[in-house]
């Protein structure tokens, strides 16, 4: 427990980072607009002002995408100590983002956005990946959630902190954004009492005894018999895989479809519009006549957090399959009611308390399933020899995503005004059609029957199977 609390210390890193831009967005502008006029003696023109907007968001994730397409370097070589230095990264955003102010300088809060974007992206490799490494099979599901969690837990402390009464202020945001070393120095301090992943142990290093010691300790018990034979399982059947590069996940028709079903599933998490929900809130909620904008933005994250919460305890039971399904489509009927809402401002001014609603119920949708799922699921696609690389690609997909819906939102806002949610809805019906004929269950079954599953697949190349066939696939597969 103490292993995966310390680790998703990364994720609540993200996840600050993801949702501190939003209370304060009027006053950076200011800072932004105040830097420009001493530089150039005018005030700054409004298409000027939304683009460096839009860049110091979404730079974010464009160091995202390039942290999360490395992880796969770094845990090759050490797993846990890996996690630790990519603490300096936080420690150096921290410094450029704090400092920007004082130096009347909107690079420097450029530049630390993109490197704490390059953490947050280390990160979402490396936690669910160590997660899903050490959990028990039973647990993979709610254990995984807990990097969400952590990560809408970072979202309603910036939130909170970001309140004009505390932080979010002209005199003190620089601190609401470098605060962001205070867990650094955390984990800093917690990882090194952590265990290495014993998967890492046994199937990298070929340590079998430090592997069985340190599972006693993860387990609290001695009985590990059960466990050790999954992972030597997985092991025997990597020795038979050659070592799986990058190229090969596309190439191979082993992992053509596993990786394209993980690929899907980050777009359908992204593309859904969420992040134009924790980048931009606070603004939308004004543009739908929300008095009191930022306290609507922090019951989103309240909601956020909240919804997690649920999925944690119905992801065991529910399976991701059904789960993912139920968010997409909640979702779309969400955005559809902040499209009426939107539309009808005009006439019904009381819309802006639906538009609160449906907001909230987005949020809520989101969580049940395409906020948590696609991150652990990936580890559950595929076996010890192409995870790697395959979250490497899932988060570039993930990240790259991400980087389009904050970079470009406000334009298509002003394009499409209240219509610009009905985009995020077709894309949700698209995703909820995909995952309906192409996702299987992987609830309860152990990665080398998950893998078993698409090998049988792939050996019946161009026949179509039946996602209910697939669902079915028991542990007799695994020998195939
Ligand atoms: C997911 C997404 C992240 C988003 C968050 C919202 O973790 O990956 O981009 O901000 O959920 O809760």
């Amino acid at each position: 427990m103490m292993a995966v609390g310390t680790a998703v210390i990364g994720s609540l890193q993200f996840g600050y980072n993801t949702g501190v831009i939003n209370a304060p967005q009027k006053i950076i502008e200011g800072f932004l607009n105040d830097t420009w006029n001493n530089r150039y003696s005018e005030p700054i023109p409004a298409t000027s002002l939304t683009t460096l907007w839009s860049i110091s968001v979404a730079i974010f994730s464009v160091g995202g995408i390039f942290g999360s397409f490395s992880t796969g370097l770094y845990v090759k070589r050490v797993w846990r100590n890996s996690m630790l230095i990519a603490n300096v990264l936080a420690f150096i955003a921290a410094g450029f983002m704090g400092f920007s102010k004082l130096a009347a300088s909107w690079e420097m809060l450029i530049i630390g956005r993109f490197i704490v974007g390059l953490y947050s992206g280390l990160s979402t490799g490396f936690v669910p990946m160590y997660v899903g490494e050490i959990a028990p099979t039973s647990h993979r599901g709610a254990l995984g959630t807990l990097h969400q969690l952590g990560i809408v837990i970072g979202i309603l402390m910036a939130q909170v902190f970001g309140m004009e009464s505390i932080m979010g202020n002209s005199t003190m945001w620089p601190f609401l954004l470098g605060l962001t070393f205070i867990p650094a120095v955390l984990q800093c301090i917690l990882l090194p009492f952590c265990p290495e992943s014993p998967r890492f142990l046994l199937i990298n290093c070929n340590e079998e005894l430090k592997a069985r010691e340190v599972l006693e300790k993860l387990r609290g018990t001695e009985e590990v018999g059960a466990d050790m034979q999954e992972m030597k399982e997985e092991a025997r059947q990597m020795m038979r895989e050659k070592k799986v590069t990058i190229l090969e996940l596309f190439r191979s028709p082993l992992y053509r479809q596993p990786i394209f079903i993980a690929i899907m599933l980050q777009l359908s998490q992204q593309l859904s519009g969420i992040n134009a929900v924790f980048y931009y809130s606070t603004r939308i909620f004004e543009k739908a006549g929300v008095s009191q904008p930022v306290y609507a933005t922090i019951g989103a994250g309240v909601v956020n957090t909240a919804f997690t919460v649920v999925s944690l305890f119905v992801v065991e039971r529910a399976g991701r399959r059904s789960l993912h399904l139920t968010g997409l489509l909640g979702m779309a009927f969400s955005a559809v009611l902040m499209t009426v809402a939107m539309a009808l401002l005009d006439q019904l001014p009381w819309m802006s308390y639906v538009s609160i609603v449906a907001i909230f119920s987005f949020v809520a949708f989101f969580e049940i399933g395409p906020g948590p799922i696609p991150w652990f699921i990936v580890a559950e696609l595929f076996s010890q020899g192409p995870r790697p690389s395959a979250f490497a690609v899932a988060g570039f997909s993930n990240w790259s995503a991400n980087f389009i819906v904050g970079m470009t939102f406000q334009y298509v806002e002003q394009l499409c005004g209240p219509y610009v949610f009905i985009i995020f809805t077709v894309l949700l019906l698209g995703f909820f059609v995909f995952t309906y004929f192409m996702v299987p269950e992987t609830k309860g079954r152990s990665f080398d029957e998950i893998a078993a599953g698409f090998r049988h697949d792939a050996g019946e190349a161009g026949e179509k199977y039946a996602p209910d066939e697939m669902n079915s696939l028991g542990g007799a597969d695994s020998q195939l």
